[in-house]
């Protein structure tokens, strides 16, 4: 191995390795005997009813775990701390982005979530009800979602930087009955609408959905709103009004939790299904052991928003099953200054911080100046999330927030794994900077060729794709209406094994470490967010001027990938080369999100294509990455190609 400099490898503290939750007897316990140690963490929870067997593995690929055994979620995340005593421990801290702020103690969130609970009973929602919550990261979000759990109504969160389009495809494949949402949303000082973007969905061309009875809304920003009476109310007139009494009853612990969508390679995004009693299992157990997390001593703050799975799994789920007390922050993280972030650390005390690769590389660019001048001393685990995280910014995050002390666990996993599957273990892994390093105690992976053989250790080109080969408890239970797409897209490529094929490229080092290296599908990774080219594609050709599309993921030294598209405009459009490019631009981000925005758009005559018609988008990654191109004979004229790829 001459020429490459030796790997440096971090390994915990004696001080950090004394107190850790995780000790080598985990993974010995999980491979003397997978399952039992499963039932093991599953008894973390409070179960009203045991479970008869631990995996019911006849159904694949739909599992069902924790089988005859019955339980609350909502339970085990609140009652059950208030009935042990620790009703006063504040469960949230929750900042407002303007500057206000709230703690919640259990005992509170208890009689949140119970007026929720009783309210959503009194409009007549039953056990298996879709809800559809589209709000900001103010509390009510979370009571939301807890009620849903506790009642057994199934939540479908969507993220509320979402176009309307986007909330209403989801609302319709759902079939909600009840939209949570908010008269509007803070973004840097500013209120943008949110209830309007409800209204514009839910009348979207003149055709109301049939599905949706109510509209339930929390005044946050105190904006204006359109109203429909009988189908609107405020959340100040009814849910506060409603007693704080309720009992949670037990539900199976298949009761599906959540339906979280996600972009896949087509245009159509997936709702993923998850259920109860794996999920809550699994959430628990890996907050517990992968954060380290001490109830009642640590401040845990996870930066996701609850419009995605991190924010379920880490802010909700796992964290407040364990008892945690965290903090949850509404806005962005220069509001109103890059400081933000360290003055909340600083105010709270926070001692476990959990981030995505982007950020960590945003903060470098502002520069180490903005948290060096905070005292972060408490933090003393850092994670990370969403996507590969270069050495660089490893080694920034754990040097300059981490005080050149607090380990970083570096976490791979999927919303459809719900929960942390690839991990270092703090205080039993020597971590190395930019690698996931390897599965959990009782998961199982590995890293295969095409055809399914194992790839070599260590030799550089052993890429292979990264497949799991054993059931998880947190494992997606399939696509909501569509069990046909979650057989096909997860479970074909392998099918002959019964492997479940996770869409990433891996690979194992010399040492035996696990690197991801990232999609090797048509999805693109922005800032952490998983957007399809097909998505984008299609948002494009929705606009009247564009004949065709293609879009790719270009490397970006920011968000990790930036998109850039490529179109064709029809016959009859008019080229008005940058003010067109900015409509079609606005044109994705209103019809998508912001967040899908292409980076860049390139205006071309023609597309690459293969002899089948197939778009050779590796061709069109040379050019936007600026690299040679390679076979360019199906192309009448290269030299656009060439002269983009130059700039
Ligand atoms: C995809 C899943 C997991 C919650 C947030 C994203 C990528 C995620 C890592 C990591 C390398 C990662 C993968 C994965 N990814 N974490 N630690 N290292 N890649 O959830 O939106 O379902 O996206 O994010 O490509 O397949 P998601």
């Amino acid at each position: 191995m001459t020429g490459t400099p030796a790997q440096d490898a971090y390994a915990p503290s004696d001080e950090f390795v004394a107190a850790a939750n995780a000790g080598p007897e985990l993974a010995e316990a999980a491979e003397a005997d997978r399952l039992a140690f499963w039932g093991e963490q599953a008894a973390r929870l409070h179960w009203h009813e045991p479970w008869t067997e631990v995996l019911d593995w006849t159904g694949a690929p739909v599992a069902r775990w924790f089988v005859g055994g019955k339980l609350n979620v909502a339970y085990n995340c609140v009652d059950r701390h208030v009935i042990d005593g620790h009703g006063d421990q504040v469960a949230i801290h929750w900042e407002g982005e303007p500057g206000d702020s709230l703690d919640l103690t259990y005992s509170e969130l208890l009689a949140e979530v119970s007026k929720a609970a009783n309210y959503f009973t009194e409009i007549g929602l039953t056990a298996g009800d879709r809800v559809a919550i589209y709000m900001p990261m103010i509390p009510e979000a979370i009571v939301s979602m807890l009620a849903c759990a506790r009642l057994g109504l199934t939540h479908s969160v969507v993220f509320a930087g979402f176009s309307p389009t986007a909330l209403r495809q989801r609302v319709d494949d759902a079939e909600a009955r009840l939209v949570i949402t908010t008269d509007g949303q803070w973004r840097r000082g500013k209120s943008a609408p949110l209830k309007e973007a409800v209204d514009e969905a839910l009348y979207a061309n003149g055709d109301v959905p049939h599905s949706v009875e109510h509209v339930l809304v929390v005044r946050r920003t105190g904006v204006e709103v359109p109203w429909t009476e009988d189908r609107d109310v405020w959340w100040h007139e009814t849910v506060a009004n409603a007693s704080p009494e309720h009992e949670a009853q037990p539900f199976d612990a298949e009761q599906p939790l959540f339906i979280l969508y996600t972009s896949g390679t087509t245009g159509k995004p997936k709702g993923i299904v998850h259920t109860s009693g794996g999920y809550l299992t699994q959430t628990s157990y890996t907050h517990h052991y992968v954060f380290d997390h001490k109830p009642g001593k640590d401040v845990y703050w996870c930066t996701a928003d609850i419009g995605w799975v991190t924010g379920h799994s880490y802010i909700v789920y796992g964290p407040l099953s364990n008892r945690v007390t965290q903090v949850v922050y509404e806005g962005t993280p220069n509001s109103p200054d890059e400081h933000r972030h360290w003055n909340i650390v600083e105010k709270y005390g926070v001692s476990i911080y959990y981030t995505a690769p982007t950020l960590v590389r945003t903060f470098m660019k502002w520069g180490r100046q903005i948290p060096q001048a905070h005292d972060l001393s408490s933090i003393r685990l850092l994670g990370s999330v969403g996507e590969p995280i270069n050495p660089e910014a490893w080694r920034w995050y754990r040097e300059v927030i981490g005080g050149n002390k607090a380990p970083i666990v570096d976490t791979w996993w999927q919303t459809e794994t719900g929960a942390i599957m690839i991990s270092p273990l703090p205080g039993v892994t020597a971590t190395k900077p930019g690698a996931a390093m390897g599965t959990l105690p009782g998961i199982s992976a590995k890293i295969v060729d095409e055809n399914g053989n194992d790839v070599t250790l260590g030799e550089k080109e052993a890429n292979g794709y990264l497949v799991l080969d054993q059931p998880w408890p947190s494992m997606l239970r399939g696509i909501w209406g569509d069990p046909e797409r979650y057989k096909a897209t997860y479970w074909e490529r392998y099918a002959e094994q019964g492997w479940y094929f996770a869409g990433d490229g891996a690979r194992y080092d010399e040492d035996g470490a696990l690197w991801v290296l990232g999609r090797v599908d048509d999805v693109m990774n922005i800032s952490g967010h998983r957007i399809s080219t097909a998505e984008v594609e299609s948002a494009l050709v929705g606009h009247h001027s564009v004949a065709e599309a293609a879009v790719v993921g270009a490397n970006d030294e920011t968000t990790g990938q930036g998109i850039v598209a490529f179109v064709i405009l029809k016959g009859s459009a008019e080229n008005t080369g940058d003010a067109l490019i900015d409509e079609l631009k606005a044109e994705v981000s209103r019809s998508i999100s912001p967040i899908a925005k292409p980076r860049e758009i390139h205006i071309v005559p023609e597309l690459p294509k293969t002899r089948s018609g197939k778009i050779m988008r590796r061709l069109l990654r040379d050019v936007a990455e600026g690299r040679e191109l390679g076979d360019t004979s199906t192309l009448v004229d290269p030299k656009v190609f060439e002269d983009i790829k130059s700039r």
